[in-house]
């Protein structure tokens, strides 16, 4: 095995997580970055950087916490949506935890000028392929599913997004005229290796759950799903204990609604994946609830919440910061292989939500609404307090 493959293997924990137990033990120092970018970003890394900070001192470890600018408030004041010394700290770091980027104030900026090009940026430089997005139903949160708990109820799935290749990145891509039209051109493009390196991450997690992955693709029309097929079929044949089959995207998007439950792993290309996970968030009742988790074989990996930077609940202390938090709890186990740690984090969220207390976003009668940094400071009380 390569030590690029052993790397992102071992961070699913398929290996044993030596490099974080070696680390724990030693109290060597583990660097975090925050990005905090626009709109929620700011509020929801505040409540998961006190959670974090919660979980060191439980623990006795020593975390430094970073922030750097990216997005809107990097060009705000910076001038472009990925500084170079942002970049640099990523680097750096043991792990990123990044809040969301965007908002209309830049809209009109060009493509590869708008804050959304920070984060696509920081994926590519950071080499995080596999775009992991778990989606699971909190028991407590089930009658705030847009679907019926009949339908619901245990559903626990993950999405593989790959995450540098594919539409997003294809060349060429751009703007011209061709007949006196006005013309826009976007490149969907992978290659065999590309495809490979994800699916081999899709399948040793499958490993780990109920060993059946998805792959989702639109082969009966796209020359790029055609080798996206081969490939994970491929991959699929080095592990004969892993049941495979193939989906359509459009037929996916059906049966993740009609029946969730049948899923256990979802691997696909870039931009299915960005569809088909806002879709799966809602299982969960809110797109708020929906980390997600960045690897590569580089050191630092990325860890940002699914949703995005919601201009318009922004700085009104509303906005959900469980899916950045439950973010952080991944970044705990596959970085710094604190897995004690991360299962806290996440048990204190159970916790909150078995209290009765909710955001906004996943009111249900006889619950009590909380605010976004209410809600952090309950979870940093059950931290403390030791579940
Ligand atoms: C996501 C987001 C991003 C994406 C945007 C903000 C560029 O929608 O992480 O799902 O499309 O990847
Ligand atoms: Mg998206």
């Amino acid at each position: 095995m390569t030590p690029m493959r052993a790397h992102v293997y071992q961070a699913l924990g398929t290996n044993v997580g030596l490099a974080g137990k070696r680390r724990c033990l030693n109290m060597q120092e583990f660097r975090i970055v925050l990005l905090p970018g626009d709109g929620v970003g700011p509020e929801v890394i505040r409540e998961a950087g006190k959670v974090l900070l919660a979980v060191e001192k439980k623990y006795s470890h020593r975390f430094t916490l970073t922030e750097g600018l990216i997005g809107g408030a990097a060009i705000d004041s910076a001038g472009v949506p990925l500084p170079g010394d942002t970049l640099e700290l990523c680097r750096e770091s043991d792990a990123v935890l990044l809040g969301a980027v965007g908002g209309a104030k830049w809209d009109y900026l060009p493509g590869d000028k708008r804050p959304e090009a920070g984060l696509l940026g920081l994926r590519k430089a950071l080499q995080v392929f596999a775009n992991l997005r778990p989606v699971r139903l909190f028991p407590s949160l089930v009658d705030a599913s847009a679907l019926k708990r009949q339908v619901v109820e245990g559903a626990d799935l993950v999405v593989v997004r790959e995450l540098t290749g594919g539409v997003y990145f294809g060349q060429p891509k751009g703007r011209f005229t061709r007949d006196g039209q006005v013309t826009a051109l976007d490149t969907m493009v992978y290659t065999r290796f590309e495809v490979k390196r994800v699916a081999r991450v899709g399948f040793e997690l499958a490993a780990g759950r109920r060993r059946r992955v998805t792959s989702v693709d639109k082969a009966n029309v796209l020359e790029s799903s055609k080798l996206w097929r081969e490939a994970v079929t491929e991959v699929g044949n080095e592990y004969p204990d892993i049941e495979l089959n193939h989906m359509y995207v459009d037929n996916c998007a059906m049966q993740l609604i009609r029946d969730p439950r049948q899923f256990d792993v979802v691997l696909t290309e870039n931009m299915f994946g960005d569809i088909l996970s806002d879709e799966a968030a809602m299982l969960t009742g809110s797109l708020g609830m929906l980390p997600s988790a960045s690897l590569g074989h580089g050191r630092a990996s990325l860890y940002e919440p699914v949703h995005g930077s919601a201009p318009d609940i922004a700085g009104r202390n509303i906005a959900n910061p469980l899916a950045t938090v439950l973010s952080a709890a991944m970044l705990l186990r596959y970085s710094l292989g604190l897995h004690e740690e991360a299962a806290a984090v996440e048990g204190a969220v159970t916790k909150v939500l078995e209290k009765g207390y909710r955001t906004r976003d996943i009111f249900a009668e006889g619950t009590t609404v909380v605010g976004t940094a209410e809600m952090g400071d309950l979870l940093v009380e059950e931290i403390l307090r030791g579940t």
